[in-house]
Parts: structure tokens; C-alpha cells; sequence
């Protein structure tokens, strides 16, 4: 029997995965599927269960399981503690320990939240944009990296560091991404300044030959950024590094609007992954039924399709919430002014009801 590790973590985190753990159950339902569920606390609440944000009985379970769903880390409670014990540091560390070098950020306008987006409908109607985001190198994780140095007088540094062989990698997996969509590739670097880029960029063009139908293209991160906001739809899908990716995925997730709509999915070489939401912890909102479960239940879907190869389950659940959103319901984080507001549990039971076999 398949095993989904539910790591609820902090903020609406919780909120939002139980959504989802009712879409699951449904599928078991309606599919004769047969997906079991594991609860792990994870970053805040693991550090004040545990004292630790990725304590072992948490990481086990996500070795073990054959895929993760996270909810979000974080809160301004952790934000003073030291670096090792913050809550993102658990997923930094579900990230590497894991391997789950490839993380998969869609940034998709859904019709029916047209106007939900601060750009001009023109320029955003229609966004179908991939970004897949290279995860467990660069500047993240090189080192050497420090404050030293006497009061007055310190120095900081990270180290922005790739190999060939993790350039390579993700490379290969954002050309498959584009194999199976428009095949136009851009890769995201900052080549004219870093020699890492430089390299990033020749790995690329070599890894590309392999893949004569995919048209490559090359942009510079600050251009990127200018790109992105510009004309967002020239993209198909880009390709960048860590922090790049880091920056460039919340840019294009506000394009479309409704953050709280987009799903990710963090893939090692073997197809397994971890899958959250785009959306954060969100604490202002936290406990009071106002979150937007949809981003992590198309996580599920997410999930169904790369990790399981179960098409059926995943345009099940996209069906759902595309009829969910054709029938006006609409949490506060989508809903126009003067709209009803569903809560949470409710905007889940509208998922659910709407779930067919
Ligand atoms: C993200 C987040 C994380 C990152 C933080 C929370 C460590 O911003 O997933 O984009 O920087 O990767
Ligand atoms: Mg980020």
C-alpha cells in the first residue's frame, strides 16, 4: 500500500493538509485506491515537540513513505531562535536528505480568476508558464560559508557552487518538462558576471543536443525578472538555480493572482517527491478557517501524477476544483469584492462533493 507522509508544519499548514487528506480518502473512496496516511510534525511545531524542526522520527518517515505532502514552515514565534533550529531549516534539510534536486513550480492563471491578477488581463490571460527550479546546490547549501571576524569588523559569505554532474541533472529534467509542453526552454543565469553561471550555461547548451526539438534560450536573471513582469507569456519553461529559481518562482506565482492556487513538487532522480503548496505559513491568518486549501489539494494531484503514475486520480482531483471554481466558490484570498466567502473545511467539502469517479 502506498504511503503519504503528511507533514502539516505551522500556520494554516495544518488547515490546508487536512483538506487534502480528505481528497485522499475520497480517491481511496471512488478509485479503490488504497493510499495511507502518516502525520510527522515538522518545523515550529517539531522544534516545540521535539526541540529539533526535523526531528528523526519526522525524517524517517519521509525516507520511508513513498511521498510527501508538506504543509508550510515558519512563523514570526521561530524567527529569533538560532539558524539551525528555524523551521525552514527542516525543509532545507527534507530537501537535501532526500535528494529532491528538481522542484517543479507552476505558475498557471485559472480563467476563472482572470481578475485576480494586479497585470493587465491581456498580458496575463492564458499564463502557462513551468519553472523548474534546481534545489539541493548553489548558493544554498556551498560552502565555505560564515560570519567571522571581531565585532566591528565581521565578515559574511556564501559560496555559489555547481558540478557538472548537478548541472546536468537538472538539466535533463527541465528539457523532459519542456518535451512534454511547448518544447522552449530558457535558462536563467547571470553568465556576463559568474563564473558558476558560465559553466551552468555551457552544461546546458551540452545537455541540450540531446534534445534537438527543444528550442533553447538563454537570459540573464535581472532581464528574467524584467521579462517575466513585461510579457510573461513568451515563456514556456525556464530553468534556473536555487536562489534564482527562489526569486523568480514568487514573482511568477503573483502573476497569476492567487497564490493560494498553485502547487509545487520537489522530485529526486526517482520520481519520488515532496509536494506544498507555493504559499507560505501565512500566521496572520493561521487557525481562523480563512486559507485557500486548493494549491495543496492540486498538490495531491501533483503528486498522483509524477510520483504515481495515476493520471486517472489527478485529472480527478483538477476536474473537481475546476468545477469548484466554475460554480463561484471562492475562499477570500480568490473571491472578488462582494462575493461569498467559503471557509477552509467548506471550500475542502466543495472539493470532495465535486470528486467523481
Ligand atoms: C521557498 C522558500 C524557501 C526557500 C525558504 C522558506 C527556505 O522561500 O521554498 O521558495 O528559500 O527555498
Ligand atoms: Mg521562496
Amino acid at each position: 500500500m502506498p504511503t503519504i507522509a503528511i507533514l502539516p508544519g505551522d500556520g494554516i499548514g495544518p488547515e490546508v493538509t487536512d483538506q487534502a487528506v480528505r481528497v485522499i480518502e475520497k480517491l481511496n473512496e471512488l478509485f479503490d485506491a488504497q493510499f495511507t496516511t502518516e502525520l510527522q510534525p515538522v518545523g515550529g511545531a517539531a522544534y516545540e515537540m521535539h526541540g529539533h524542526p526535523l526531528p528523526e522520527s519526522t525524517l524517517s518517515l519521509a525516507k520511508s513513505a513513498d511521498a510527501i505532502l508538506l504543509g508550510a514552515v515558519g512563523g514570526p514565534k521561530w524567527e529569533a531562535i538560532d539558524r539551525q533550529l528555524r523551521p525552514e531549516k527542516a525543509l532545507l534539510g527534507l530537501r537535501s536528505e532526500l535528494d529532491l534536486f528538481s522542484n517543479l513550480r507552476p505558475a498557471i492563471l485559472f480563467p476563472e480568476l482572470a481578475d485576480a491578477s494586479t497585470l493587465k488581463p491581456e498580458v496575463v490571460s492564458g499564463l502557462d508558464i513551468m519553472i523548474v527550479r534546481e534545489l539541493t546546490g548553489g548558493i544554498y547549501f556551498g560552502g565555505p560559508r560564515a560570519i567571522e571576524g571581531e565585532a566591528g569588523n565581521r565578515k559574511g559569505y556564501n559560496t555559489m557552487v555547481y558540478t557538472e554532474p548537478e548541472i546536468e541533472r537538472i538539466a535533463h529534467s527541465a528539457f523532459r518538462m519542456a518535451m512534454q509542453r511547448d518544447k522552449r526552454l530558457c535558462s536563467v543565469d547571470k553568465a556576463n558576471v559568474l563564473e558558476v553561471s558560465e559553466l551552468w550555461r555551457e552544461v546546458v547548451i551540452e545537455v541540450g543536443k540531446s534534445y534537438p526539438e527543444v528550442e533553447l534560450s538563454h537570459m540573464y536573471i535581472d532581464n528574467a525578472c524584467m521579462q517575466l513582469v513585461r510579457a510573461p507569456k513568451q515563456f514556456d519553461v525556464i530553468v534556473t538555480t536555487n536562489m534564482f529559481g527562489d526569486i523568480l518562482s514568487d514573482a511568477a506565482s503573483m502573476l497569476t493572482g492567487s497564490i493560494g492556487m498553485l502547487p509545487s513538487a520537489s522530485l529526486d532522480s526517482n520520481g519520488k517527491g515532496m509536494y506544498e503548496p507555493v504559499h507560505g505559513s501565512a500566521p496572520d491568518i493561521a487557525g481562523q478557517g480563512k486559507a485557500n486549501p486548493l494549491a495543496t489539494i492540486l498538490s495531491v494531484a501533483m503528486m498522483m501524477r509524477s510520483t504515481f503514475a495515476n493520471e486517472q486520480c489527478a485529472a480527478a482531483i483538477e476536474a473537481a476544483v475546476k468545477q469548484t471554481l466554475a460554480d463561484g466558490i471562492r475562499t477570500g484570498d480568490i473571491a472578488a469584492s462582494g462575493e461569498k466567502i467559503v471557509s477552509t473545511v467548506e471550500m475542502g467539502s466543495a472539493v470532495v462533493e465535486r470528486l467523481i469517479g
